[in-house]
C-alpha cells in the first residue's frame, strides 16, 4: 500500500487566492491570520470569544471528492491549522469587482449600519444566509433571517434596519458563492493533496492532524499529553483567554469515519466530527426533542464549527446537550491502541471536569438509543435571554408512561452542581407512580435535596434551586397538556 506523503503545511483559499501556511501562522486564530497576514483587515476582531460575530467568514471545505456548502463561523476562536483545504471568503470577496453584492446593496440601502464596526460580520452573515437559501431554492423569511443574525450583535444601528435589509434580498441577484469561488482548477489540487498527513511544528509548538485512526491512536500513545481538538470553540475561547493554550494538538477532523452519523436499530449514533448543525438537521426526523434543543444553543457561527462529542467531552456542568443524552442513557465511544471501550454517560463524568477517559483514549462517536413511542421527552434550558446564553439551570426528563402510569423514569439536571447530574432517588420516587401534579411538585421539592448549586454572574444559588423545583411542575403541565392523564 502506498504511503501517505506528510505535510508539514496547510494549503487553503482566501478569496479564491491560494494560501500555503506553515510554522507560526498555522497556529494563529484565522481572523488573526486574515487581518495580519492576508492583509484582510475587513474582518474585525471585538470580543475574541466567538460572542459578537464581528469576524464572521464564510467557509466551505474539500472533502475527498466534493465541496460542503459554505457556512459562516467566528474566525477570532478557530485556529487556521482546522483549515486545510477549505475555501474562506472574507467580507473583502463578497463584492464582484467594481459591484457589490445583493447583500451589501440591500444593507446600504435599508440603512444596516452606522458606525460600521459589527457591518461585516453583518454582512457575512447575512451571506450565509442568501447562500443557503439560494442552493435550497427557499424563500427568505423572518424567522430564518432572525436565526441567521443570532451571533451577530449590533450596538448602534439596532437590528430593525438590517432585518429589512434580510427581508428585502432578492435572491435572483445573489450570484453564489459556490460558483464564484469553488472551482474546478483547485479541486484537482485539493484532490491531490486530500490524501496527505499533515504534521505543523512552530517553536514549542505541534499539530498532528493525521488521515487514520490508526495514526490518531498512535500519536495519542506516544503523547498522551495532546490536547485532541475539534471544532476549537470551547478551547479556541480558552486560548484567547489565556487560560489554556493550543500548542501540543491532535486534530481528529480529516480522519473521515469520524464524519458519520447514522440511525441503526441501535440508535443514532453521531461521529466525533459531527458538527451541531448537522446534529440539528439529521436529528430533527429520529430525535426531534434534541434537534429542537439545537435551536436554542449558541449560533449558527459556532453550530457550523463546534461538534456535538466537543460539548459532550468539554463536560461542563451547563453544557446544553448534556442532560437530555443522559436522561436518554446514551453512550460515548471510546478507543485507544489498548482496544476500544463504551462508557454510558451516567458513569462519564465523575467531578468537575473529570471523566471517565484515559489520557491515550479518543472518543470516536456517541450513541443516542431511540426512544420507543411509550416515552415521553423533555429538555428545558433557562437562561437570561433566549438566544446566545449561558444556561443558568437545564432540565430533562425521558418517562415511559402507560396510561396515568409512569413506568420509567430519567431525570437530569444542569447548572445544579460540578456536572451534570442524573437525580436517581426522584427517579425512583416517579418510577411506579401515578401521574398527577402532587407527584411532580413533591419531586421537585425533594430535588432540592439532591442537588448543589452554586451563586455566580448568572444565576445565585437560591435561584437556581427554585427554577429546578419548578420545571418539574413545567414538566407535569405540558405532558397533561399534551394527552397524559392526570388523577
Ligand atoms: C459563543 C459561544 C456560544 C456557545 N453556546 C453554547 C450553548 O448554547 N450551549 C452549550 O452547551 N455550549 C455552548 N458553547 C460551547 C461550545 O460551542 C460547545 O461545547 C461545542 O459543542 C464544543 O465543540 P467543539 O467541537 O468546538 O469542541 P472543542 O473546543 O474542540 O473541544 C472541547 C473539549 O472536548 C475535547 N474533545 C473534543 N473532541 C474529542 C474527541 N474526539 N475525543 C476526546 N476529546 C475530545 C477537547 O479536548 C476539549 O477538551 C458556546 C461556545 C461559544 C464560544
Ligand atoms: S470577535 Fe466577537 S465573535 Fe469573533
Ligand atoms: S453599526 Fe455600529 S455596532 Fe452595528
Amino acid at each position: 500500500m502506498a504511503q501517505a506523503s506528510i505535510r508539514n503545511q496547510i494549503h487553503l483559499l482566501i478569496n479564491g487566492v491560494e494560501h500555503t501556511i506553515r510554522g507560526d501562522e498555522a497556529f494563529l486564530p484565522l481572523a488573526q491570520y486574515l487581518r495580519y497576514h492576508a492583509h484582510l483587515p475587513g474582518t474585525k476582531v471585538v470580543c475574541a470569544e466567538g460572542d459578537c460575530g464581528a469576524c464572521t467568514s464564510l467557509v466551505a471545505r474539500w472533502n475527498q471528492d466534493s465541496w460542503s456548502s459554505f457556512q459562516t463561523l467566528n474566525s477570532c476562536i478557530a485556529p487556521v491549522y482546522l483549515f486545510d483545504l477549505a475555501s474562506v471568503v472574507t467580507v473583502e470577496g463578497l463584492a464582484m469587482e467594481e459591484e457589490l453584492s445583493e447583500v451589501q446593496i440591500k444593507m446600504r440601502e435599508f440603512h444596516g449600519g452606522q458606525c460600521g464596526y459589527c457591518t461585516p460580520g453583518m454582512v457575512c452573515a447575512l451571506s450565509g444566509l442568501a447562500e443557503s437559501c439560494s442552493q435550497k431554492k427557499t424563500p427568505i423569511t423572518e424567522k430564518k433571517a432572525r436565526n441567521h443574525l443570532t451571533g451577530n450583535l449590533c450596538r448602534c444601528t439596532g437590528y430593525e434596519p438590517i432585518l429589512n435589509s434580510a427581508l428585502h434580498m432578492d435572491l435572483k441577484k445573489w450570484r453564489p458563492l459556490a460558483e464564484r469561488y469553488l472551482l474546478p482548477a483547485e479541486q484537482t489540487k485539493f484532490q491531490k493533496l486530500f490524501a496527505d498527513d499533515i504534521s505543523l511544528e512552530a517553536p514549542n509548538k505541534k499539530a498532528y492532524l493525521p488521515k487514520f485512526l490508526s495514526e490518531a491512536l498512535e500519536i495519542k500513545a506516544q503523547n498522551p499529553q495532546v490536547r485532541i481538538v475539534s471544532g476549537a470553540t470551547d478551547l479556541g475561547v480558552l486560548h484567547n483567554k489565556g487560560k489554556s493554550f493550543l500548542d501540543q494538538v491532535l486534530v481528529v477532523n480529516r480522519i473521515p469515519d469520524m464524519g458519520k452519523m447514522e440511525s441503526t436499530e441501535k440508535g443514532l449514533w453521531v461521529g466525533a466530527k459531527v458538527s451541531l448543525t448537522e446534529f440539528e438537521n439529521f436529528a430533527e426526523e429520529s430525535h426531534p426533542e434534541l434537534s429542537r434543543l439545537m435551536r436554542i444553543f449558541a449560533s449558527p457561527q459556532i453550530k457550523n464549527q463546534g461538534t456535538l462529542l466537543g460539548n459532550v467531552l468539554n463536560g461542563s456542568p451547563i453544557g446544553d446537550s448534556i442532560p437530555g443524552l443522559l436522561a436518554l442513557n446514551a453512550e460515548v465511544h471510546l478507543l485507544s491502541k489498548k482496544g476500544a471501550r463504551v462508557v454510558p454517560l451516567t458513569s462519564f463524568y465523575k467531578a468537575y471536569k473529570s471523566f471517565d477517559l484515559l489520557p491515550e483514549e479518543i472518543a470516536t462517536g456517541i450513541l443516542i438509543p431511540h426512544l420507543q413511542d411509550s416515552w415521553r421527552f423533555k429538555f428545558y434550558k433557562v437562561s437570561l435571554r433566549k438566544d446566545l446564553d449561558i444556561s443558568a439551570v437545564t432540565f430533562a426528563a425521558a418517562l415511559r408512561m402507560d396510561d396515568d402510569n409512569i413506568l420509567e423514569a430519567r431525570i437530569a439536571l444542569g447548572g445544579v452542581g460540578p456536572t451534570v447530574v442524573r437525580l436517581a432517588d426522584i427517579e425512583k420516587d416517579l418510577t411506579g407512580s401515578k401521574f398527577s401534579e402532587q407527584l411532580f411538585k413533591t419531586a421537585g421539592k425533594n430535588a432540592r435535596k439532591h442537588i448543589k448549586p452554586i451563586s455566580d454572574l448568572r444565576a445565585t444559588e437560591d435561584y437556581r434551586l427554585n427554577v429546578a423545583e419548578n420545571l418539574f411542575h413545567k414538566c407535569f403541565v405540558e405532558l397533561r397538556e399534551e394527552g397524559a392523564v392526570c388523577l
